[in-house]
C-alpha cells in the first residue's frame, strides 16, 4: 500500500508547509486574472491547500493517465477502452476509472451498472476504498471502477467545503495497491469542472484526443492553459506535458491540414499515432468488446495498438 509512504512524506514535509502555502498564494495572485484561473476559481479549485502539494509517495511504476478534453464526443472513452485493451495485449495490467456520469465506459465494459462509490470518494463521504470498487471486464488484463450518475452532483455536494476536494481522488488513487496494475486510465467527463480537475490532480500524464476537424485548436488552447494552471498553482506539479492524439482522421485534405497545424503548434506534444475513422471502432461498444477483440485485424485495432506502443515508450509503462 502507498499509505505508509505518504505518511512518511507528510512528516518529512511538514516543515515546508508554510513555504508551500506562501508559494500557492503567489501563484494564485499571479494567475487570478487569467481566464483559466477564473474558471478554476469558479469550480472551487484554486483553494490554498498545502495538502495537495504533498508528494504522493506513489510508486513510479504505476502510471496514471487522465484522458480528457472538455469537448464532447471526441473519442475519450473510445481511446480509454481501446487503448487500454491494446496495453493489456502488451501485458500491461490496466485499471479504467469511469469519471463520467454518462457512464459510457461502464456501460461498454460492464453493462447497466450504476454505483455511488466514486461519488462518495470525490465528495469525501463514507466511501469504500477504490480497490473495493473494482470489477472485472470482458477484456483480459483490464479492470474497471464503475462510474456513477451521481457524479453530476459532485460540485454542489462539496461547495463550501474547506478541505481541498480536488485532491480527494488523488489520495484515493494513491491508496491503490502498487503491484496490481501498471497503468490507471481516468476517463473524464466533457467538462472542465471539479471532476475533470480532480483527474488532472490525480494523474501524472494527460492524453487529449482531438478530432481532426476544423476548430480543433480552439478548445485545446483553453485546456492547455488549465493544465498549466494545475501545475503552477501547485495542485499537481508532477503533471507531465499533454499528449495530443489526433482521432477520426480520414483521407480528406481537411484532416491532413488539421493534423499539420497541430504539429506546427504543438511540437513534441503531438503523438505520432493517428486514429483513423473506422466503422468497426464505432460498432465495438454495442458489442461490449474492445476493438482488439471485436475486429482484431481492423485499422482501428492497428491504430490503438500503435497508441499503446507509443504510450509505453513515452511514459514508460513498465510491465
Ligand atoms: N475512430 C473512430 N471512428 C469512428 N467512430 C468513432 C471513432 N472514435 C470514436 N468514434 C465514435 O464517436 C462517438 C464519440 O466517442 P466517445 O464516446 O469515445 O467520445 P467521448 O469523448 O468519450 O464523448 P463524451 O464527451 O460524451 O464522453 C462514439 O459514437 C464513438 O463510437
Ligand atoms: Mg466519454
Amino acid at each position: 500500500m502507498l499509505r505508509h509512504r505518504s505518511t512518511i512524506a507528510l512528516l518529512r514535509h511538514r516543515s515546508t508547509i508554510a513555504l508551500l502555502r506562501h508559494r500557492s498564494t503567489i501563484a494564485l495572485l499571479r494567475h487570478r486574472s487569467t481566464p483559466a484561473a477564473a474558471r478554476l476559481s469558479a469550480v472551487g479549485v484554486l483553494h490554498l491547500h498545502y495538502d495537495v502539494t504533498m508528494p504522493s509517495g506513489r510508486g513510479e511504476i504505476v502510471r496514471v493517465i487522465a484522458v480528457t478534453n472538455q469537448k464532447g464526443g471526441v473519442a475519450k472513452t473510445t481511446s480509454v477502452i481501446n487503448g487500454g485493451a491494446a496495453l493489456a495485449e502488451l501485458e500491461r495490467r490496466v485499471l479504467v476509472v469511469d469519471l463520467d456520469p454518462q457512464l459510457s465506459a461502464t456501460r461498454w465494459l460492464a453493462g447497466p451498472l450504476d454505483t455511488r462509490g466514486l461519488f462518495d470518494v470525490l465528495t469525501g463521504g463514507e466511501a469504500p476504498e477504490l480497490v473495493e470498487q473494482v470489477v472485472a471486464t470482458p477484456v483480459e488484463g483490464m479492470d474497471l471502477i464503475p462510474g456513477s450518475r451521481f457524479l453530476t452532483g459532485v460540485e454542489r455536494a462539496v461547495s463550501g467545503q474547506w478541505t481541498g476536494p480536488e485532491s480527494l481522488l488523488r489520495r484515493a488513487v494513491d491508496e491503490l495497491p502498487e503491484d496490481r496494475w501498471d497503468v490507471v486510465l481516468l476517463d473524464c467527463p466533457p467538462t472542465l469542472g471539479l471532476v475533470a480537475v480532480s483527474a488532472l490532480v490525480a494523474a501524472r500524464e494527460v492524453l487529449v484526443p482531438v478530432e481532426a476537424r476544423v476548430m480543433a485548436l480552439d478548445g485545446l488552447v483553453s485546456l492547455l492553459q488549465t493544465l498549466q494552471q494545475v501545475r503552477e498553482g501547485t495542485l499537481n506539479t508532477d503533471l507531465g506535458p499533454a499528449m495530443i492524439l489526433p482521432v477520426r482522421v480520414d483521407r480528406t485534405r481537411l484532416a491532413r491540414d488539421v493534423v499539420d497545424t497541430l504539429g506546427d503548434r504543438l511540437g513534441e506534444m503531438l503523438l505520432t499515432t493517428r486514429i483513423r475513422d473506422s466503422i468497426r471502432v464505432a460498432e465495438a461498444p454495442s458489442r461490449h468488446l474492445a476493438i482488439t477483440q471485436y475486429a482484431s485485424g481492423s485499422s482501428g485495432a492497428e491504430d490503438y495498438r500503435a497508441l499503446a506502443a507509443e504510450l509505453i515508450t513515452r511514459v514508460e509503462v513498465a510491465a
